[in-house]
């Protein structure tokens, strides 16, 4: 296994881009594989995750062609997909799992949807149990986990109050929605990432949003075209991986970044606003829209962070997010303190855990809670380098690397290459940009 020894800096300094926005790619692979005609999907995610679904989405029959981060998909129409002869791998990435499930459902085949032991214990019966109710046949272990075999069905539209805020079982309803007959409606609890209604619409699926409920025409019948169109797409930088970048030039004083092309859609920016409300450094520049996503540049400074609580409707605005605000709670004057987020312990790994043991093992004062975690702040003592065990998550290395530049003495990320699957360039862009 792989190992990083991450050394302290002075400051972070110098321009990067990041790599096109995980979500979004997912999602435009998928749709891209339903149309009708060659899509092309410029600056398409580097993450291991995202090529999990190009090589699903090529096991069920679209072409999928990759020349670096230019990716072209034809797609075999909402009707042409095949059923595939081996079971699809869906690697460490739960929104390929939980949003092809919903594909799945409506097709005239079964499929066998798997993925690596992290996924396997994630839970699915939140996607199983509306599908079931659209009227797929779908078994999971213990009803909850993959492998998941899906028998596909003529789908009836549901009207769903979703019982959780969570992006991939709104969009699992959605995409099933395309293969139901009438409207399928779906009401989110707070507001989630709405990359997937945006993805619809840019397409050409019959899709309308008004507040929290949104409503999509299955393909057959309705106002719907009846096909989805391909398309030449622009993805954004990656929101969720810019992230350690600004964490890291706001720990650091005499840092000076510019990130550039980083999508900006707002049901992601709530980080900014609430790093910027703990006192960093954040500007966004020459914004611009493309195909209902927002794209700009930040400029980060360096900062004295202030800290605070993160709770209620924001937690699943800043999900993806949580792992770096906690690391950062020993570098902050009040500390951090995170509620209402138990679901972070159900995410590539047990997230509260294994911030709560690396933390520890930096020398912060923590407490671990069922739904959270209270970091104590600066007066709490200098972190010290340390080896951390990221548990095979990404965003735990990274957030690690990044709380490590501050530390004293080295820090050895254990597993280091377990980042790759959101961002496999992260340690040589850091290493870039940091003056020691
Ligand atoms: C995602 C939704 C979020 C997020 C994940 C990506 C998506 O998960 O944590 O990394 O692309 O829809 P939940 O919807 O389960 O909260």
């Amino acid at each position: 296994m792989k190992k990083e020894t991450i050394h302290p800096a002075k400051y972070l300094t110098g321009g990067l881009e990041m790599p096109g926005d995980k979500s979004i790619s997912h999602r435009y692979a998928m749709l891209a594989g339903l149309a009708e005609g060659v899509s092309e999907l410029r600056h398409f995610s580097a993450a291991a995750d995202c090529h999990s679904t190009l090589r699903c989405m090529s096991a069920l029959g679209a072409e999928v062609k990759i020349a670096k981060n230019l990716v072209r998909v034809t797609g075999r129409g909402p009707r042409g997909l095949k059923s595939s002869w081996r079971a699809l791998d869906a690697g460490n990435s739960g929104t390929t799992m939980r949003l092809l499930a919903g594909i799945l459902a409506g097709q005239e085949f079964s499929s066998r949807l798997t993925g690596d032991e992290s996924l396997q214990k994630r839970p699915m019966r939140r996607v199983i149990a509306p599908l079931r109710e659209m009227g797929a046949d779908i078994r999971g272990r213990d009803d909850n986990f993959a492998p998941l075999e899906i028998r596909g069905a003529k789908l009836k539209a549901i009207d769903f109050k979703m019982p959780m805020a969570s992006a991939q079982v709104k969009s699992a309803v959605l995409l099933a929605g395309l293969f139901a007959e009438g409207e399928t409606i779906v009401t989110e609890p707070a507001r989630t990432r709405d990359h997937t209604e945006l993805a619809l619409e840019v397409f050409g699926a019959p899709v309308e949003k008004h507040g929290r409920t949104i409503r999509v025409h299955g393909l057959g019948l309705g106002n719907g075209t009846g096909k989805l169109s391909a398309k030449s797409l622009e993805v954004p930088g990656d929101l969720s991986s810019a992230v350690f970048f600004i964490a890291a030039a706001s720990l650091l004083p005499d840092s000076n970044i510019s990130i550039h092309n980083v999508g900006l859609n707002p049901t992601r920016t709530a980080i900014l606003d609430l790093f910027v409300s703990m006192g960093a450094s954040i500007q966004m520049l020459g914004l611009k829209g493309t195909q209902g996503e927002i794209i700009g540049d930040l400029a980060v400074k360096g900062a004295s962070l202030k800290g605070g609580v993160i709770a209620g409707e924001q937690i699943p605005l800043v999900i993806d997010e949580l792992p770096m605000l906690a690391a950062l709670g020993p570098y902050s004057e009040e500390g951090i303190e995170i509620r209402d987020a138990a679901e972070l312990r159900v995410k590539e790994s047990d997230r509260i855990a294994a911030l709560a043991e690396n933390l520890r093992r930096m020398g912060a004062t923590v407490q671990e809670r069922p739904d959270g975690l209270k970091v104590e702040g600066r007066r709490a003592g200098k972190l010290r380098g340390a080896e951390i065990e990221p548990r095979g998550d990404h965003r735990i290395a990274m957030a690690f690397a990044v709380a490590a530049l501050g530390a004293e003495g080295l820090t050895v990320i254990r597993d280091s290459e377990c980042a790759r699957v959101s961002f496999p360039d992260f340690y040589k862009e850091l290493e870039r940009l940091a003056e020691r």
